[in-house]
């Protein structure tokens, strides 16, 4: 996989990424609807809408492999979910479909099982039960991507990322936390495997509590090498007081599934 794109490249995990995989592709192709860095030596950089058709076409051209983080990654209006999650991740697939690209890694979200208890350990079959609009975007993210790989072959990797951030930030975060080396050796290996078919995988650490099985998508030979324990002890998470009737820590969605509904 020489040609990649890395949608969402002006975000968060766009930026660890840009840097984590400098170097290592012939052309890591950059886009986002946001500003972003120039482009370096085998970078280029393009800025566009997800939802506009046409420009995710041109997007996509000569590449081998497309890296999907872009869209809105957290809740909102079913307008804004629509447009850069739902119509953004149907025109990366008819655009990998229409130039040939065979493999999208799709950075899922562990909102699109956010209903689930936090005592029921979930594998890669377990049934979706999102706990946000948000969420039912990831999921049919991930039921697209089954769509087009039984109907086209185009492989993906959809990655339900727990929380992929420098440290965690709260208690839930110690079980959900993706280190950003972690996240980098994920994608990487998703993109070197010489066959992934349509698989889902949790992307959280070697965490001391676990709420996902991975076992499904073992064939990746992905291991984390980063762990929670090291914050484990730290006061702010000792002392931060979780009511265990609250739905924030009853489901593994955690606030989102606590939420009302966006839209009221
Ligand atoms: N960070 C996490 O812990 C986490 C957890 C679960 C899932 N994810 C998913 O991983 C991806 C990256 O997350 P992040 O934390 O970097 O989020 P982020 O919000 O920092 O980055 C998302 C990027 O997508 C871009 N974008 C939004 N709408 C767009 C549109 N219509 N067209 C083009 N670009 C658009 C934004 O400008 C932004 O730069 C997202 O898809 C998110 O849902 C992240």
């Amino acid at each position: 996989m020489s040609n990649v794109l890395l949608t969402g490249a002006a975000g968060n995990l766009g930026k660890v990424l840009r840097n984590k995989l400098a170097g290592q592709y012939d052309l890591l192709r950059l886009s986002d609807l946001g500003e972003m860095d120039p482009a370096g030596p085998g970078e280029e950089t393009v800025q566009c809408d997800l939802g506009d058709a046409g420009a995710v076409m041109q997007l996509a051209k000569g590449m081998d492999a497309i890296i999907h983080l872009g869209g809105m990654s957290v809740e909102n209006t079913f307008e804004v979910i629509l447009n850069a999650n739902i119509r953004g991740t149907y025109n990366i697939y008819e655009a990998a479909r229409k130039n040939g690209v065979g493999r999208v890694i799709f950075a899922s979200s562990n909102h699109a099982i956010g209903f689930h208890e936090r005592e029921k350990r979930l594998d890669a079959d377990a049934p979706l039960r999102p706990d946000s609009l948000y969420g039912v975007s990831k999921g049919f993210g991930e039921i697209l991507a089954q769509y087009y790989f039984d109907k086209f072959g185009i492989e993906t990797v959809s990655i339900r990322i727990g929380s992929s951030f420098a440290e965690p930030a709260n208690r839930r975060m110690l079980a959900t936390w993706l280190s950003f080396d972690d996240l980098a050796s994920l994608v990487r290996r998703a993109i070197a495997a010489d066959r992934v078919g349509c698989t889902v995988v949790y992307g959280a650490s070697d965490n001391p509590e676990q709420w996902w099985d991975n076992s499904k998508a073992a064939f990746l030979g992905w291991q984390p090498r980063d762990s929670s324990a090291q914050f484990a002890d730290d006061p702010k998470f000792r002392d931060e007081v979780n009511d265990p009737s609250d739905p924030a820590v009853r489901y593994q969605g955690g606030g989102f599934a606590a939420a009302g509904h966006f839209e009221d």
